[in-house]
Formats: structure tokens, sequence, C-alpha cells
């Protein structure tokens, strides 16, 4: 079997052509990924050299790249991650988001479809989404497979509009697709624009902590290993034509977290208990802030038997713990130096 995975250099696509990598040998994994700022090669130095694991830079908006591909490959599965993520992004440059989580994952499903059209069984188009579709929740209640899409941010309109482009695709052409909407991930390698990763380092440096709001925003937090994990019993296991919510039950509002993450890097770095609190700065919201995710995620558990393993203090730690052991891979993010590849 050779699978396409995009995305594949980014924080979570990471995760999944590792997995993949080591899991099957038998397979042959092929990452395309453009390297924008999110892509980071660096991520991946550790199954680089594995004789089942290919990397192509390139670019999924254009069809002769990802034509190129199909025809050299003959891929028998897609699992699709590539994506603009950062919804503070979205909010500055809203167009970004349109090219690439809407045309570009319509460009991949052309071509798959123009590829496997006539014989598509045993092929699988696997589409990595976002609870953010769902819109945002009050104090209370849950996201279900059912729930119906409200985005609120040009990102989640995008990644919304992309899901519909997805079903479509089944309903109209018959491509044999399956779809994941899943919660806020932590864990190794998360480009340090995004609360957690920015959080610890900005401990580290002993700079401010700015909280958006009163910091009563409700995330849904699952370690990054074990989405790798949904994906895969997803893309094995999960029925054509359906979508699986996937989240770790593990809600916190994003000043009881900082305050968390600053109790563990002040243990970690040996401070005084409570001197990293001190950094956290209230500034102003995010515009559109949703209030509240939370994942209903009985379905895939029910269905697929799939449980997340880390719970979160132990998941915290060894993120903080990473990201202080990995100065190197910090730095050269934070300068720039990791664009500056050999590819
Ligand atoms: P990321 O920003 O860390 O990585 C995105 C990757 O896509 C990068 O390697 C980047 O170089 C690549 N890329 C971007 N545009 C491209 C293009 N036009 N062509 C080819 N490659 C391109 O993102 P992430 O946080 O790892 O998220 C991966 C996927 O999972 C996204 O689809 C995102 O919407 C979804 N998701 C993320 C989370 C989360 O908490 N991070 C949660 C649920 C779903
Ligand atoms: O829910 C899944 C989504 O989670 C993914 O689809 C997105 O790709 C991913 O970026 C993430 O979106 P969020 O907006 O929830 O993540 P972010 O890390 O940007 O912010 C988490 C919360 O922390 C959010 O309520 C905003 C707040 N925040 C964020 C930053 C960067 C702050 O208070 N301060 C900050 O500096």
């Amino acid at each position: 079997m050779t699978i396409l995975i995009t995305g594949g250099a980014g924080f979570i696509g990471s995760h999944v052509v590792r997995l993949f990598v080591r899991k099957y040998p038998q397979y042959r994994i092929v990452n395309l990924d453009a390297l924008t700022y999110a892509g980071n090669l660096a991520n991946l130095r550790d199954v680089e050299q594995a004789d089942n694991y290919i990397f192509e830079r390139g670019d999924i908006r254009q069809q002769d790249i990802v034509s190129a591909l199909f025809q050299q490959y003959n891929f028998d599965g897609v699992i699709h991650l590539a994506a603009e993520s950062h919804v503070d992004r979205s909010i500055a440059n809203p167009l970004a988001f349109v090219e690439t989580n809407v045309l570009g994952t319509v460009n991949l499903l052309n071509v798959a479809r123009q590829f496997w059209g006539n014989e598509p069984a045993g092929k699988r188009f696997y589409h990595i989404s976002t609870d953010e579709v769902y819109g945002s929740l009050g104090e209370e209640g849950f996201f279900t497979e059912e729930t119906p899409y409200d985005p609120r941010s040009p990102y989640s309109a995008s990644k919304a509009s992309s899901d519909h482009f997805v079903r479509a695709y089944f309903h109209t052409f018959g491509l044999p697709v399956v779809l994941s909407n899943c919660s806020n991930n932590y864990g190794p390698c998360q480009f340090p624009e995004k609360l957690i990763p920015l959080m610890i380092n900005n401990i580290r440096e002993n700079k401010p902590l700015p909280v958006y709001g009163e910091g009563k925003n409700t995330r849904d937090w699952l370690w990054v290993a074990d989405h790798a994990a949904a994906i895969d019993l997803i893309f094995h296991q999960g029925k054509a034509g359906e979508t699986y919510n996937i989240g770790g039950n593990n809600e916190w509002k994003n000043l009881d977290l900082v305050e968390k993450l600053c109790d563990i890097m002040d243990d970690l770095l040996g401070r005084p208990a409570g001197a990293s609190r001190q950094l956290i700065t209230f500034v102003k919201d995010r515009p559109g802030h949703d209030l509240r995710y939370a994942i209903d995620a009985s379905k895939i558990r029910r269905e697929l038997g799939w449980e997340p393993t880390i719970q979160f203090e132990e998941g915290f730690r060894q993120t903080a713990q990473w990201y202080i052991d990995n100065t190197e891979w910090l730095k050269q993010v934070l300068s720039g130096d990791y664009q500056k590849r050999d590819v």
C-alpha cells in the first residue's frame, strides 16, 4: 500500500508520518508538504532515513504537482492534513486560508477522483478536520457528529467549506472519503504561535504570558499521539462517508491551563512556587473568540475502540519537558533558521 500524507512536516502530520512509517514497514509513505512557515523537516529527523519514507516538497494547490505524484506512486490512500491552521493568522489574512484549505482540498479531491474514478474500491481519501467547524458552545453540551456547522472564524469557515466539499465528492462522485473532527492538540513539535508552546517558551524566557480577554474561553485538549492513533484507526477501519469526532474529554479554561503550566514549569526549572504566574498578562481579546469547544467522542470509542491514553497532567509535563530538552529546535524555529534547509 502506498499512502500520500499531506502536511506531514507540520505538528500533527509529523506524528502521523512517524506512526505510519514505524508501524507499517510494508507501506510506502509519501509526505507532500510545501514547507510553509509551519512545516519543519526537523520534526521528522528520526524517520527521514527509513526505507519506506519519501518526502516530496510541493503545494497541494498545484494540479500538475499532485497529478504527477499520483501518476508516479499510484496512491492507495490519502491522509490530508495540509492546511493553514492558526486562527489569529486567518483573521489577519483570510484569503490564504481559502486558497490552501478550500482550493487545495478541492484540487486533491479532483486528482484523486481522476485517478481512482473507475476503480475506487479499496481506495480511501481521509480528510482531517477540526471541532471548530461546529461553532461555539455555552457552559454546557458537547459537539456530536450531528451538530450543525456554525463556523465563526475565517479558519473554521475554510475548514467547514473543505469538509462540505469532501462530503460532496462522496455523494456526487462516489469518492470513498472519511472525515474526522478533532479538538485542540498539544505535544512535541507544535509551532510556538499556539497557546501551549507559546506559553512554555515565554515562561522559559521570563516574558509576559498574553491571555486573551479574561481567560475564560475553554478548550478540550488532546495529546497529539492519541490523535495520530485515532487517525490510524479511522484510516483503516472507519466507514466510507462517515465522520468521527475525536476529543480528549479534557476541558480547561485558558487561565486555569496557563496557571497549571506556570506551576509545572516552576517545578521543572527549579523556580520558587508561584514565580511564573507573575508573568500572566491579560491582553485584548481575539475578535469573534469562540467561548467553548467540547467533543463527544463516544462514536469513535464505541465503533472503533479508541481511547485517549495520556492524562493531561502527564501529557503537560512531557510537553513542557520536551520544549526544555529541545532548545535547539525552538531556537531554530524562533530565529527562522529552520527555513534555511536542504530538501
Ligand atoms: P500545522 O500548521 O502545524 O501544519 C500544517 C502543515 O501543512 C505544514 O507542514 C505546512 O508546511 C503544510 N502546508 C500548508 N499549506 C500547504 C500547501 N498549500 N501545500 C502543502 N503543504 C502545506 O498544522 P497542524 O496543527 O499540524 O494541523 C494539521 C491538520 O489538522 C490541519 O488540517 C488542521 O486543520 C487540523 N487540526 C488541527 C488541530 C490542532 O489542534 N492543531 C486540531 C484539529 C484539527
Ligand atoms: O479546536 C481545534 C483547533 O485548535 C485547531 O483546529 C486549530 O488548528 C488550532 O490552532 C486550535 O485553535 P485554537 O484557536 O483553539 O488554538 P490557539 O492555540 O490559537 O488558542 C487556544 C486558546 O488560547 C484560544 O481560546 C485562544 C487563547 N490564546 C491563544 C494564544 C495564541 C490566548 O489566550 N493567548 C494566546 O497568545
